[in-house]
């Protein structure tokens, strides 16, 4: 999970096709949609099977924090791709919610060179399509702090809400008074960290939230009038029966959310599940994630949520576009520390270190961690190995003409063994997906696409 997109919401991670040497570094998508992502680094503990970069916040840490978001927004220019910006490539990304809050324009003055002036930068920066908070708990931050970071972030997409805006909430930090600060700045989704409605399983999980809690905190959601509510669960818990999770599903299916992310639960190195699974405390067993991930799919199916992503669904027209963006291998900016950016032909994070970021900015220095040129290999493969973990699947032909030069012969070669294999379907126009098979063992066959762009390219190959 700590692959480039950790900071986002949780997936696959993939390790990333090395560039090739003397290979030119490509955009990642000439005027493709953009997505900012913003990790609020706080928690007031630490969950047993979270591996996230968070920190207890002391003192000013908060308000530092505030402002050192603003110093690292400033540090970015947004008009360095808005030549590219009319030059729209790809399927780009499917309507998202309606932000239903309307922006107060600053170019509303009233006055028309005003009006001049801001329409001529307006029409010079990238516009951002979507906004992603994530953590740690946002939740964590007061309604006044909340409202400074929105500011900031309105501020940064010049000074109107992105259509798709979600932030990530913990139950237990979930008040009327938060959520109508980030209704009213202009959030259209909210994510809210379930996990499950067990009390001994969250207990099992060092969550600091009731069941009570949940149910409390989704009314309060539905009351304030979000577009688009998620709720994350995880499954194949240690000592979690079918029947809990059937439960798990179940209540969470009750509560009529629009869109639901299902976590395999990860033993990530560092967290103290990993300590009792290197104890023999707890045990993997990779069958019983099989089956579990079985039946969430026939089960969500049943109840009207559309698998669009291994572990996400949703109802009609709440697939998580800023994730869709990230997965189709677009652009994304990141602030905040442990973010990762894949923007202006570069793929970088921040230091995991709230002080070590602190100290960049301070030297006016931005994602100066795991610095990648932004190659067409690095692309294609992450296209294709994210691509295939959606359930639309990858375009050959679409993914060929964006990225021209990688080493497509080895996928081709690949292919074959693949199909006979069970793992993918294609169709005659060069679609490929993945067979539910296929999904179940989608780390595998991407770690086969990974090692396939690498190999050096036939003599003969186009
Ligand atoms: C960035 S995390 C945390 C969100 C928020 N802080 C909360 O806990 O409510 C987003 C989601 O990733 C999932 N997650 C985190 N670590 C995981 C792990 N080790 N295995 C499976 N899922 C995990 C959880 O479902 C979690 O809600
Ligand atoms: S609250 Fe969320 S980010 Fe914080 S430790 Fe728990 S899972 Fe991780």
């Amino acid at each position: 999970m700590a692959g480039f997109l950790t900071g986002q919401e949780k997936s696959g991670s993939a390790p990333g096709a090395a560039a090739r040497p003397g290979e030119a570094p490509a955009a990642a998508d000439s005027g493709a949609p953009l997505g900012v992502y913003v990790h609020v680094p706080f928690c007031a503990t630490t969950c047993d099977f979270c591996a996230f970069y968070q920190t207890v916040p002391k003192a000013d840490a908060v308000p530092r924090y505030l402002a050192g978001i603003r110093e690292e927004m400033a540090l970015v220019d947004l008009s360095a791709g808005a030549a590219e910006a009319a030059d729209v490539v790809g399927r780009g990304l499917p309507t998202p919610p309606r932000n239903t809050v309307q922006q107060r324009s600053p170019a509303g003055s009233g006055d028309p060179a005003r009006q001049q002036t801001a329409s001529r930068s307006a029409s010079a920066r990238r516009r951002v399509h979507t906004a992603f908070w994530g953590g740690g708990t946002p939740g964590l931050l007061r309604a006044g702090e909340l409202e400074q970071l929105g500011r900031a972030m309105l501020d940064f997409c010049g000074g109107s809400a992105p259509a798709e805006w979600s932030v990530e909430l913990a139950p237990a930090t979930v008040t009327a008074e938060r959520l109508a600060v980030l209704r009213q700045l202009g959030v259209t989704r909210i994510s809210l960290g379930v996990q499950s409605f067990d009390d001994a399983l969250l207990d099992a999980l060092g969550r600091q939230h009731t069941p009570a809690q949940i149910r409390r905190a989704y009314d309060l959601i539905r009351a304030i009038g979000f577009p688009s509510v998620n709720l994350d669960l995880m499954f194949a818990l240690p000592n979690q029966t079918e029947a809990q999770w059937r439960a798990d599903v179940d209540a969470a299916v009750a509560l009529a959310p629009d869109h639901l992310s299902t976590y395999c639960l990860t033993f990530e190195e560092d967290t103290a599940l990993w300590v009792k699974l290197s104890q023999g405390k707890v045990k993997l067993d990779a069958e019983k994630e099989a089956v579990f991930y079985q039946r969430t799919w026939d089960y969500l199916a049943a109840a009207g949520y559309a698998q669009y992503e291994v572990s996400n669904f949703a109802r009609p027209g709440h697939a998580c576009a800023h994730n869709l963006n990230t997965w189709r291998m677009h652009e994304w900016i990141g602030f905040g520390p442990s973010a990762a950016s894949q923007f202006a032909g570069e793929r970088a994070s921040n230091p995991p270190d709230l002080a070590q970021w602190h100290a960049d900015l301070a030297a006016g220095r931005r994602a100066t961690a795991d610095r990648t040129a932004l190659t067409p290999a690095l692309l294609a493969a992450d296209a294709v190995i994210f691509g295939l973990r959606m359930n639309e699947g990858v375009s050959l032909p679409h993914l060929q003409r964006r990225f021209p030069t990688a080493a497509w012969s080895g996928l081709h070669d690949l292919l074959p063994k693949l199909l006979i294999e069970g793992l993918v379907t294609a169709s005659p126009e060069g679609g490929v997906r993945l067979t539910p098979r296929g999904r179940l063992l989608a780390d595998a066959v991407g770690a086969e696409v990974l090692e396939a762009f690498a190999v050096e390219p036939k003599a003969d190959a186009r």
